[in-house]
């Protein structure tokens, strides 16, 4: 059978053979929204191919963090959206025989090889912009149904399953047979397609529909969760809360296409929607975008456009209103998981404020505790992102040549210091024709640093896993990532050396 990315496929299936002959498999996974949805789709595989199972969360798979994996009595090591970076450390416990790593990572390896390594960019596909951990996590799932023989007999599972109508339409590339039957649902999950939903969240979780839609080995995990029918896709508003903001919200806080008049604009944005000839309100509440009727989103979204062109919005910026949505159809209109960008952002709220625990509930199908915890974190996760981008915007980037800084210190915590760093890029005083470079602390000793570029930048030349690496390795410490976005953790002190050294860097690199 056909993966969903078929130059994966012989080395998946290597991998997934080599946690099948394992008594227990230790899984390992990484804080952010693809770390979490990695974990997910590996801990369901591995569930469902009834091979015993723990799972661990690490903020940074470093010599610390690996040296207490090795202590554990675990043989056999699965880890997923990291691994490939620490290549080089995971070898010597591979060679002293403490466990035997299986990876499924899309980060950039160290030097070094290991038998059971599955990575894009092993293969030609691009890590920062194809394939997410959770899309190689997906990859590995679907290869361990095929080579597990306990995956659940397709006619029995559809019994005892609950299949929902959604899931009854899945068809060819999930089910084999490409009969639309009440058993597509089942043979989803023996599949394990239905898991290419939470593929889709890491991805845009890790910011890989930024161009406006997922492409390359993403799309053919799309195309597998439409037939298994966890996934819709279609052009819609590209505006972040369609289906949990308020209408005038919605568009108040919509940035990205600055629209005058309208974008940061409370009243601005409740003048435009009270023009329009709709009821936009219902028991005094103003309704949500993704239970507009289309006619209604059509409406809305035309004089939008209108009100865009008439106060000279360029044509180019006017574009990118519109993208593609990810949504995954099983889950409830008006709720953050129903939407995969808003759906990666509670997944965010968790892991990166230590309670990964909780994230990988909701990915499970917590739908009752884990839920209701994430949505608290998630109201400060906002909080916190909002604060932090008014400040650097308050306070400015430090300019040098090829790269702007700017130091946290305590006001941002380290592990949103990049998102923070991401989304401020573009306000005034912070350009996006230079990489930011972000610090944060991280304890007494460290300082954590990260780092954003622009895909136009990457063009260049830029590639800002090279540069945190060598920067960071030039004064004791040690980085890595992607092109576009990468981070490393430092000593104290070294801050401006850092800088010094990566200003150097960008430069040969965009010459
Ligand atoms: O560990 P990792 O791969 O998960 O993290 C990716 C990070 O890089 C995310 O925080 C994401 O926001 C950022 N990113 C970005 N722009 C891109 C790609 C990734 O800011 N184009
Ligand atoms: O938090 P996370 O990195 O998942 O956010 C992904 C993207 O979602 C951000 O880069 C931003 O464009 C958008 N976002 C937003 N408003 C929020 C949270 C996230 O617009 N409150
Ligand atoms: O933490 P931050 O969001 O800035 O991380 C950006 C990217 O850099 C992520 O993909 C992360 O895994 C990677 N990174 C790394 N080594 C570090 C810190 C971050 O590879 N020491
Ligand atoms: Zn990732």
């Amino acid at each position: 059978m056909a993966g969903p990315v078929p130059e994966l496929e012989d080395r998946a299936t290597t991998c997934a053979k080599r946690l099948c002959e394992a008594d227990r498999v230790l899984l390992a996974s990484h804080i952010d929204a693809d770390g979490l949805t990695s974990a997910a789709i590996a801990a369901t595989a591995l569930e469902r191919a009834e091979i015993p199972f723990e799972t661990v969360f690490e903020k940074q798979l470093d010599e610390e963090a690996l040296a207490d994996i090795a202590a554990t009595a675990y043989e056999t090591v699965l880890f997923t959206d990291f691994g490939s970076g620490q290549l080089d450390i995971i070898g010597d416990h591979e060679d002293a025989g403490d466990f035997t790593p299986v990876i499924a990572d899309h980060h950039q390896p160290a030097d070094r090889e290991t038998a059971y390594h599955l990575n894009p960019l092993l293969f030609g596909i691009n890590g920062a912009s194809e394939l997410s951990g959770a899309g190689a996590s997906y990859v590995l799932a679907r290869a361990l149904a095929d080579v597990s023989d306990t995956t659940p007999d397709p006619a029995v599972a559809a019994d005892g399953g609950e299949p929902s109508d959604a899931r009854r339409s899945s068809s060819e590339l999930c089910s084999d047979g490409g009969t639309v039957t009440a058993s597509g649902a089942a043979n989803a999950r023996a599949d394990n397609c239905d898991l290419a939903a939470l593929a889709v969240v890491g991805a845009v979780g890790d910011m890989q529909a930024a161009g406006g839609e997922l492409h390359g080995a993403n799309q053919g995990i799309v195309d597998e969760g439409v037939a298994a029918g966890v996934l819709e896709t279609g052009k819609d508003l590209a505006l972040y809360g369609k289906q949990t903001r308020p209408l005038p919200k919605l568009l108040e806080y919509a940035t990205d296409v600055h629209i005058p008049g309208i974008s940061n604009d409370e009243n601005g944005a409740l003048r435009f929607l009270d023009g329009l000839d709709l009821e936009l309100k219902r028991d005094g509440e103003w309704r949500r975008w993704a239970g507009l009727t289309n006619d209604e989103k059509q409406t809305v979204a035309s004089a939008l456009v209108r009100r865009a062109v008439s106060s000279g919005v360029p044509a180019k910026k006017i574009d990118q209103l519109v993208s593609t949505a990810y949504v995954l159809s099983e889950e409830p209109v008006g709720t953050e998981l129903r939407d995969a960008s808003e759906f990666s952002t509670l997944l965010n709220a968790t892991a990166r404020y230590e309670r990964a625990d909780v994230g990988l509930g909701v990915c499970l199908g917590d739908r009752e505790g884990a839920l209701e915890r994430a949505r608290q974190l998630l109201r400060e996760h906002r909080r916190n992102l909002s604060n932090g981008i008014d400040l650097v915007t308050r306070e400015g980037a430090t300019q040098e040549e090829h790269v702007q800084w700017f130091h946290a210190n305590d006001e941002i915590r380290e592990t949103i210091v990049g998102i923070v760093a991401g989304m401020a890029m573009g306000n005034a005083g912070i350009s996006r024709s230079k990489p930011i470079i972000a610090f944060a602390e991280k304890n007494d000793e460290e300082v954590k640093v990260s780092s954003r570029g622009t895909h136009s930048l990457v063009r260049r030349g830029l590639d800002l896993s090279v540069v945190m690496g060598e920067a960071a390795r030039a004064v004791g410490g040690d980085g890595g990532g992607h092109d576009v976005a990468a981070g490393a953790t430092v000593p104290r002190g070294n801050e401006e050396a850092f800088v010094e050294r990566a200003d150097e860097i960008v430069g040969e690199q965009l010459s």
